[in-house]
């Protein structure tokens, strides 16, 4: 069966977005986990822009699954995975202008800078796992760094028109096949929704998906009604006195 690593950054983002305590995404990767979430991931960005070094070590304390730390492959970042020891690292590329990751990793052109990352992860016995776009030359650079896992991008898949999905889905199911050969796991994750999870999920050789986005609108969907329901009930029968001891 396919695993669910449930992505909570954009619970962070909404706190971030008031400076505020709320959401606190400790409290809400715990439900997340009670939902049945396999494995909570986070994406420290070097920006800081939603979760905060603090969620890291929390979550590191809490989480009860298995912590997934994104990040990019930079001597800051290497050293906050060393110091928080989450249950994988997975390297993405990062550029501050972007919304969200905007692509899997260039292992080719990186390949030796990213090795050295990875041997440095690795020998703290952290598992390294890399996100790359479903693109054979990419693989093959991938198996040589020594990573153990790669997560391959689904975003051109999610974003692809209904003519092209087919096409984007072969790519998909024969990138797979091909870095399960050179002896590598497969995750897979980006753009992922209710309603184009199904055919990815399908796919034999990927262990794991991560999703993020779409879970966490979802559950304002589905949330919402009661969160109204308990304001009601608070304004239209108000204890006058609760801050006076
Ligand atoms: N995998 C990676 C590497 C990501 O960067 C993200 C987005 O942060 C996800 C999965 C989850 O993507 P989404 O939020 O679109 O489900």
């Amino acid at each position: 069966m396919t695993s669910l690593g449930v992505n909570i950054d954009h619970i962070a983002n909404l706190r971030q977005a008031r400076q505020t305590i709320e959401p606190e995404p400790i409290l809400l990767a715990m439900l997340a986990e009670l939902g049945g979430a396999d494995g909570i991931t986070i994406h420290l960005r070097e920006d800081r822009r939603h979760i905060q070094d603090r969620d890291v070590e929390l979550l590191r304390k809490t989480v009860q699954s298995r912590l997934n730390l994104e990040m990019a492959a930079t001597e800051e970042m290497t050293q906050i995975a060393l110091k928080n020891h989450p249950d994988m690292v997975t390297l993405v590329p990062e550029r501050r202008e972007e919304v969200t990751t905007e692509g899997g990793l260039d292992v080719v052109e990186n390949e030796s800078k990213l090795k050295k990352v990875i041997t440095k992860i690795q020998e703290a016995g952290i598992p390294v796992s890399l996100f790359v776009d479903p693109f054979e030359p990419q693989l093959e650079a991938c198996s040589r760094t020594g990573a153990n896992w790669i997560e391959i991008h689904t975003g051109n898949y999610a974003n692809a028109t209904f003519q092209n999905r087919a096409l984007e889905l072969a790519k998909i199911k024969e990138a797979t096949a091909k870095a399960t050969s050179l002896g590598l796991r497969v995750n897979a994750g980006h753009g992922l929704t209710y309603q184009n999870v199904e055919p990815i999920a399908a796919i034999q050789g990927i262990e794991e998906l991560n999703i993020g986005h779409t879970i966490i609108a979802r559950s304002i969907a589905v949330g919402l009604k009661e969160a109204v329901h308990e304001m009601k009930q608070l304004i239209n029968n108000p204890r006058e006195n609760i801050f006076i001891s």
